[in-house]
């Protein structure tokens, strides 16, 4: 019988605050992900509600979406926004030739988008087109969403039937610039982002978050190249550079693994894979404290998540796949880097919310489940805008597998935003539960409660004729002589408010 991790939490000694940010997500026209998954239609036999799926809706409600990053992805560099406003029967239909080659009607556009942000209470984060638009489009699209007065893009909102602005709240020019974007070398991005980015303009009270698309993974020259070569001045802004990094359990884009059905060696490589998201953290940290050493720059980690291989039979271009225990163990170990990481990542957007990649949401017509993913997303909201608080942890285990080993506990601790202690809690080890000892330093502990997320097979899932296979149980625990002893489970998670 293993020891007792002794975790002590610094309850006196405040650190970063963690932007609720970092619990964004990512709507892509990209397969079911918006059409089916969010958007039906007025006329849908769906239950909606102005064309959005009402099932939908309501879980994304509960979730408290902070913030939603659209239209793309690589799609946003193919997007034309005047294709997505005005009339819906009189919109264009295009070809979608980044995903599955679909024919995208551009039901869903900026005022499908906007409308929906605000219903969700979300911040916008809009990924601008550098890859085939010029700098007036961009300008125009910023412009009519946000201009107020007598601007031409602004009547012409009107006359799509929104008189006042919307918010926006992010703006980036272009996606994966090294890639689908345009396979650019990063300096001439950085001209093409000093270019662009001069045309961005926004009333002073609605000005947009400036981003600079970066790199992926343990690239780290975008950020040299970016906040080197960017000297923001009165005509030119930037506020955070962004990142890309995607768990793919074998490494390799060839064969990168299955969602469900997998052994424990691929069960230990897909988090192992997860950890190194702290590797490329801090190696683009140290680029930004030389470069922006007052720290104005934020690194936005606007794409992750697991990406398997697609089943037999469905789309490839669609990106669609199940979600398991694992999945939920993946996100809590991101959550926990990005906790640790808040005073320069103020955002990270989980890659995608309905129905590609690691989704919180899966949709088969008008069936609906919520994934592990989703609850481990929904145990954290106290997280949100929480302060970071130090955890002493000793005694704590390796995950042993194979030759490889990996941290056998991951801990987190906080000050949520009503003055409440949580703690959470990972157990990545599949056969071995935890008994954890808490203490709080200068303080008494009474109890602990909250819920815990774990499962018997590693690859329990929620399927449309088991919707609530995997799903949060209650837990709470009496301190004893002053002491937690927290009992937890092999391959599970756990969030609690510590009293
Ligand atoms: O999220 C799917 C795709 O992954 C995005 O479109 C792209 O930016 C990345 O390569």
């Amino acid at each position: 019988v293993a020891s007792p991790v002794e975790v002590v939490i610094e309850a006196d000694r405040p650190g970063a605050t963690i932007h609720p940010n970092v619990y964004g997500q990512f709507v892509e026209h990209l397969g079911r992900g918006i059409y089916e998954g969010i958007w039906v239609g007025e006329d849908s036999s769906i239950p909606n509600t102005r064309g959005y799926r009402n099932d939908v809706l309501a879980a994304l409600k509960d979730l408290r979406v902070p913030l939603l990053r659209w239209p793309g992805g690589c799609f946003a560099d193919q997007y034309h926004w005047r294709d997505g406003i005005g009339p819906r029967a009189q919109r264009p239909k295009r070809v979608n030739t980044s995903w599955g080659g679909v024919i995208e009607d551009n039901a869903f556009g900026t005022h499908e988008f906007l409308d929906l942000a605000e219903m969700l209470g979300a911040e916008v984060y809009v990924n601008g087109n550098l890859g085939t638009g010029t700098p007036r489009e961009m300008a125009e699209w910023v412009e009519y969403i946000t201009a107020d007065g007598q601007s031409t893009q602004a009547e012409l909102r009107r006359r799509n039937g929104r008189d006042k602005p919307w918010r926006l709240h992010y703006f980036a020019i272009g996606n994966e610039a090294w890639g689908c974007g345009g396979n650019m070398r990063p300096e001439y991005y950085v001209d093409l982002y000093n270019h662009y980015a001069t045309f961005v303009k926004a009333p002073e009270d609605n000005q947009p978050k400036m981003i600079a698309s970066g790199g992926h993974g343990d690239m780290t020259e975008w950020a040299e190249a970016i906040s080197s070569g960017v000297e923001p001045n009165w005509s030119l802004r930037l506020d955070g550079i962004s990142h890309h990094y995607y768990t793919l359990p074998n490494a390799d884009w060839e064969k990168k693994g299955a969602a469900l059905g997998f052994d424990e060696a691929a069960w230990f490589a897909t988090l192992r894979q997860t950890l190194l998201m702290d590797d490329y953290i801090v190696a683009n940290k140290e680029v930004l404290a030389r470069n922006d050493p007052d720290g104005k720059y934020g690194f936005y980690v606007d794409e992750w998540g697991t990406w398997y291989d697609t089943e037999e039979g469905d789309n490839p271009g669609f990106l669609f796949q199940q979600n398991s225990l694992r999945d939920a163990v993946v996100a809590a170990l991101n959550f926990h880097i990005f906790h640790d990481h808040a005073d320069r990542v103020h955002m990270a957007v989980i890659a995608q919310m309905v129905n590609v990649l690691q989704a919180m949401i899966l949709t088969d017509k008008e069936k609906m489940l919520l994934t592990p993913t989703y609850h481990a997303f929904h145990m954290y909201r106290p997280f949100h805008g929480a302060t970071t608080l130090p955890a002493r942890v000793r005694n704590a285990p390796e995950y042993r597998h194979g030759d490889g080993a990996i941290p056998g506990i991951s801990v987190s601790a906080a000050r949520d935003t009503d003055g409440k202690l949580q703690l959470a809690l990972v157990n990545p080890d599949p056969g071995t539960p935890l008994t954890v000892h808490v203490a709080v330093q200068g303080g008494a502990v009474q109890r602990a409660s909250g819920r815990l997320l774990t499962a018997d097979a590693m690859d329990a899932h929620n399927s449309f004729a088991q919707p609530q296979a995997v799903r949060p149980r209650d837990y709470s625990v009496e301190a004893r002589e002053g002491r937690l002893a927290i009992e937890l489970p092999a391959k599970s998670i756990a969030v609690l408010v510590v009293e």
